[in-house]
């Protein structure tokens, strides 16, 4: 990528998705325009979303940009010249982030068809948890549970989306009786900003919480992943356990994104 500029428009706070970005692009010999505050732009005095884009698109070859609105990516896909990755839009989709999930069960497991997937948490809004179930449906697995309180549970939509595609879900609120027989438990982080009323975020903020006794049943070939940021759902005691594949999820992030620049901006030989 040498000679090639991203821009790194994060309009919501981010840790991974954007360094790992960064990094992917430094390590390919990249150079990065980080865009991360309203406030530092002229969008704070009022210029609108779209001459916004088209500035970044006139300064760069490619736009990775995260938005807490639904369709940001698509709306700036439609301006700009330049390709535009979508690096989460509200509680809408985070495709890359599904990348690596799959990348990370693929390098876990040798393959993604006939593994047993739990997703538990916050399955309304984590967008994730969306571009992960769309994205399995390419796949076999050979289940694939959706564990959630009522309250939490997948949204109608997705759900509809996934099984007419074939997806083989059930829809449970008891991690116990499906956990013995689980080979990935996705976790996620219940997504306080999402929630319109700071109520309905309080009943649901403390409905589960993963600890080593919690995985008292499992398999020992069990892994645990997880976007990150953790805040409570997962005891920092599980960290140290064999169960818990978040960080090398992470780490992953960067050859993913490498190997996503790489093909989109078209700079990869054939092997
Ligand atoms: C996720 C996100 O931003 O949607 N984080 C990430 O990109 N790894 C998950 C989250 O914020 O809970």
């Amino acid at each position: 990528m040498r000679g090639y500029i991203v821009a790194l428009a994060f309009l919501e706070p981010s840790t991974r998705t954007m360094y790992s970005f960064q990094s992917a692009t430094y390590r390919l010999g990249g150079k990065t325009l980080v865009f991360s505050s309203k406030e530092a732009t002229s969008l704070a005095k009022g210029e609108n979303y779209a001459d916004t884009i088209r500035m970044l698109d006139l300064y760069s070859d490619l736009i990775v940009i995260r938005s807490r609105h639904e369709g940001t990516a698509k709306y700036a896909a439609e301006i700009a010249e330049n390709p535009v990755i979508n690096a989460g839009d509200g509680r809408h989709e985070h495709p890359t982030q599904a990348m690596i999930d799959l990348y990370t069960m693929y390098r876990l497991f040798g393959a993604i068809d006939g593994l047993v997937i739990g997703v538990l948490g916050d399955l309304k809004y984590a967008r994730t948890i969306t571009s992960l179930l769309y994205g399995l449906t390419r796949f076999k697995p050979k289940k694939v549970y959706l564990i959630s309180p009522g309250l939490l549970s997948l949204r109608k939509e997705v759900y509809d989306k996934i099984t007419e595609l074939g997806l083989p879900v059930e829809e449970t609120t008891s991690l116990q009786e499906v956990l013995p027989e689980l080979d990935v438990l996705y976790v996620t982080r219940i997504q306080k900003e999402r929630y319109p009323d700071p109520l309905e975020y309080e009943k649901v903020k403390n409905l589960y919480r993963i600890t080593p006794e919690v995985l008292g049943n499992a398999k020992k070939e069990l892994r645990i992943l997880h976007p990150l940021p953790k805040i409570d759902e997962i005891d920092p005691a599980v960290d140290e356990t064999p169960y818990a594949a978040y960080f090398k999820q992470a780490r992953w992030g960067v050859p993913l994104r490498m190997a996503l620049l790489s093909l989109v901006l078209g700079v990869y030989e054939e092997v």
